[in-house]
């Protein structure tokens, strides 16, 4: 039942085995096993002597808003402050860890998730809108984030290393936490870009404050509750749920050593001022945010690829995905055509209960969203060409996959989050002018070529510094250790996630030189 994935290049180990959907008797055991109702969860704060707010808020499906799947109690101010204090006394602790106690907990971590994965599975979906296929692999990211860490620890962190110096002399570099670091992750990847920060920040010897996304605080209490079990403290890891309020506070506070951001642009811009605002000691931002992601294509690409990739890449996960296919630049001569295959495909997509194997697309996360989405099509249908709408189930969060013809690229200057894909129609001469929209647009997360010209390629790769170029295949999907995954510009800080330089910003470096 178990997929084996190619060796990981980051050492001895193999990524996270994947599910066969196409065996039948493995997949009726996992149905059963996920079909099970799932006790109601109800998250708070997970610091010590922390009281929470005064009440609970309920937390919906959204598939079906009439489903309770937990609830939640948001952290207070009075909660960070204490949680500040106590990771304070937990972080002098945990620095003095040695690296291979804290990278075994992180291996541990990973056992115990995919040891949990039907019960994660099933919560992903319920409280996420998951489909099965998103949900194992969101399972599979979490598990190779906590190894791929855990190795580069051991790696980076573990021995110092000696400096060339003059006789006489011992120079060692080694690397230590910073202190207090802050966690505040989105809602698309509830699992695997909240634990991912999490597990980088505690294996590079930090104390953690987590702060998950208001719309998915279940997941995230479960996970923090497994890395409480693998073996951190419970002063070392704390879950902050709540909204914008909770991680605003976190970054204003002067206890703060650095904070790991996932989510838009925009609150990126925000917790940078935060951080610009304050005295005292400069305080790290690592940013992963938004994107406006373009695929290139061609007159010579192969057209049954292209339209698979491109509704691939543009409607499953509901569009949900920071690296998703926004803008989709047809060269003309083949564009009618093509625009015909990704429509007929885009047909066939299956939206409903993402708990059912033969739903392809899940819901939208929340009516704000929706409500998003609905105005945004609203106004294209005012001045461009609205080519294709889906369908919808009658009932639930669901947004149908919309196609948009647009006159010009400059339409379209803002990441929307969903399934819409924009199409912009190029003239065979004129590649240097898409590269130019592309670049103005001041993004640079994900972008696909279809060609089969090794010049073309190369042109297009050469020009933009787009973080993750996908040349004749899909653009989604990054695999940890294989495709470390981040932009530049208004996408992002860098270092990118599941690489080799990620865990170097949540740390020092200290040198010390001995005359021996
Ligand atoms: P968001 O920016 O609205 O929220 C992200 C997190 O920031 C949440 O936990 C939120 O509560 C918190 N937050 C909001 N205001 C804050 C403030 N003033 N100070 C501190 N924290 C604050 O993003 P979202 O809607 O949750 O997620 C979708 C966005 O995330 C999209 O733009 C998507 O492209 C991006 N994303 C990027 C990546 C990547 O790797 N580059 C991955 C996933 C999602
Ligand atoms: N890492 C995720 C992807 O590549 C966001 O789709």
């Amino acid at each position: 039942s178990q997929i084996p994935m190619p060796l990981g290049l980051y050492s001895d180990r193999r990524n996270s085995a994947g599910f066969e959907f196409g065996h039948r008797d493995n997949l009726e055991r996992l149905m059963a096993r996920i079909g099970q109702p799932l006790p109601e969860i109800a998250a708070r704060p997970l610091v010590p002597g922390a009281t929470g707010a005064t009440s609970d808020e309920a937390v919906l499906s959204p598939a079906d808003r009439t489903h309770k799947v937990g609830t939640v109690r948001n952290a207070t101010p009075a909660d960070v402050d204490r949680a500040f204090a106590a990771g304070r006394q937990g972080f002098a602790r945990w620095s003095r860890t040695s690296v291979e106690e804290r990278a075994a907990t992180l291996d541990k971590l990973a056992d115990l998730l995919e040891a949990d994965r039907d019960r994660l599975l099933a919560l992903l979906a319920l409280e996420a809108g998951k489909t099965l296929d998103d949900g194992v692999a969101e399972i599979r990211e979490a598990v190779d984030f906590c190894r791929y860490y855990a190795a580069q620890a051991r790696k980076q962190f573990g021995e110092a290393e000696v400096m060339p110096g003059p006789t006489g002399e011992l120079n060692r570099l080694s690397w230590r936490g910073r202190g207090v670091f802050a966690c505040i992750s989105p809602w698309n990847f509830p699992l695997a870009i909240f634990l991912g920060q999490v597990s980088a920040a505690l294996v590079a010897g930090n104390a953690v404050l987590a702060k998950p996304a208001p719309q998915t605080p279940l997941i995230a209490f479960e996970a923090v509750k497994l890395f409480h079990k693998a073996g951190v403290p419970e002063d070392v890891l704390m879950l902050m749920p709540g909204g914008g309020d909770v991680g605003a506070a976190m970054a204003a506070h002067p206890q703060l050593a650095g904070i790991a951001f996932t989510g838009s642009t925009g609150t990126a811009q925000a917790i940078n001022r935060t951080l610009a605002a304050k005295d005292g000691p400069i305080v790290p931002l690592i940013a992963e945010t938004g994107g406006l992601n373009a695929m290139i294509v061609d007159a010579t690409a192969l057209a049954e690829q292209v339209a698979d990739d491109v509704v691939m890449s543009a409607f499953r996960s509901a569009g949900q995905r920071c690296s998703a296919l926004r803008i989709l630049y047809l060269q003309e001569d083949i564009a009618d055509g093509m625009l015909e295959m990704i429509e007929g495909a885009a047909r066939e997509l299956n939206l409903g209960n993402p708990l059912e194997i033969t739903t392809d697309i899940g819901p939208v996360i929340d009516e704000k969203q929706k409500a998003m989405l609905e105005a945004h099509i609203a106004e294209m249908k005012r001045s461009q060409k609205v080519r294709y709408a889906g369908k919808v189930p009658a009932t639930g969060n669901f947004f149908a996959p919309h196609i948009v013809e647009l006159d010009r690229p400059e339409a379209l200057t803002k990441e929307i989050f969903g399934p819409v894909l924009h199409v912009v129609r190029w003239k065979a001469k004129a590649l240097d002018q898409v590269i130019a929209s592309i670049d103005a647009t001041g993004y640079g997360l994900t972008l696909g070529v279809h060609s089969r010209i090794e010049a073309t390629i190369r042109k297009v790769t050469d020009a933009l510094d787009t973080g993750n170029i996908y040349v004749n295949r899909n653009m989604i999907g990054a695999v940890v250790g294989t495709q470390p995954f981040g932009g530049s510009g208004m996408s992002g800080t860098g270092f990118k996630a599941g690489g080799p330089a990620y865990l170097s910003r949540f740390a020092v470096e200290q040198v010390i030189s001995v005359n021996t």
